[in-house]
């Protein structure tokens, strides 16, 4: 079992709440995220379940902020076992109006965010033999989600440069556990229609501990979503349309 792991976007939904599991676990965790004080108010949760936390405000386009909280996470706790890249948004792409704004932060946050997150504890985790790194991808990751081509390819991106680094890291012995889940209630997806097989979030974390202490590569979740993976693939633009709204 991992003992010191770092998260970002630990200040709700599912990162909030893979704090907690691991916190019950006995676990030193890194939270970071915008938020501080939603973070400070999981990182006393995670102390009444038995874990040490630290909390860390980065926002994680910006990589100096992103490499100086993962560096003083490692100096105090004399290392690092797990890192899971988060953090995420989920918008609507919102191009009609001719603004490339909201699409290009969905691709900053959720490809860059997970880069500037993951990398700066490689050389760490290099010099100790050990670690594992885990981008939060999607079952988004494996077909073009109407209206949300940019969450779509942001977490395509993930999952292919996870696949990537799985060969590159494991001389290493760095393991890289993507996770890939369905839909889940979080903040996210509060007040969305359409959410066939919809998890709580309390059991999509403990699903993701289980995963990645099993050296999954890809964890795609729930198992009833990874199965219609390959139908969604092939379904006409008109049927995809019932898979967004706008
Ligand atoms: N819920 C689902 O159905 C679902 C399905 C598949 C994949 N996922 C993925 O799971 C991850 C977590 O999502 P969630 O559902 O738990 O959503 P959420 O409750 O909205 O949590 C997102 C987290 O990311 C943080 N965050 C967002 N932008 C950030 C930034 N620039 N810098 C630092 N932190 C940032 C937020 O914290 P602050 O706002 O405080 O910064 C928050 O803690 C995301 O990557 C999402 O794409 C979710």
């Amino acid at each position: 079992m991992s003992k010191r792991i770092f998260i970002s976007g630990a200040s709700s939904g599912i990162g909030e709440f893979l704090a907690y599991a691991y916190a019950s676990r006995g676990a030193i965790v890194g939270l970071s995220a915008r938020r501080k004080d939603k973070l400070e108010k999981v990182a006393a949760k995670c102390r009444e379940f038995g874990g040490e936390a630290t909390v860390y405000q980065v926002d994680t386009k910006n990589r100096q902020a992103s490499k100086d909280a993962a560096d003083d996470y490692t100096h105090k706790i004399g290392g690092i076992d797990l890192v899971i890249a988060n953090a995420g948004i989920g918008n609507h792409d919102d191009i009609i109006n001719g603004d490339a704004s909201v699409i290009d932060d969905i691709l900053e946050t959720n490809i860059i965010g997970v880069t500037n997150t993951l990398v700066p504890f490689i050389p760490t985790m290099k010099k100790q033999k050990h670690g594992i790194l885990v981008p939060i991808s999607s079952v988004a990751s494996f077909f073009a989600l109407p209206y949300h081509g940019g969450y779509s390819a942001s977490k395509i991106a993930i999952r292919v440069i996870a696949d990537s680094w799985r060969i590159t890291l494991h001389k290493y012995n760095i393991q890289i556990t993507t996770i890939c889940p369905g839909f889940i209630e979080t903040p996210m997806t509060a007040g969305q229609k359409n959410m066939p097989f919809l998890l709580p979030v309390e059991t999509a974390a403990e699903k993701i501990v289980s995963a990645i202490d099993r050296g999954k590569k890809t964890f795609v979740f729930p198992w009833q979503m990874k199965m219609m993976i390959p139908l969604l693939r092939i379904l006409p633009d008109g049927l995809m349309r019932m898979f967004g709204s706008h």
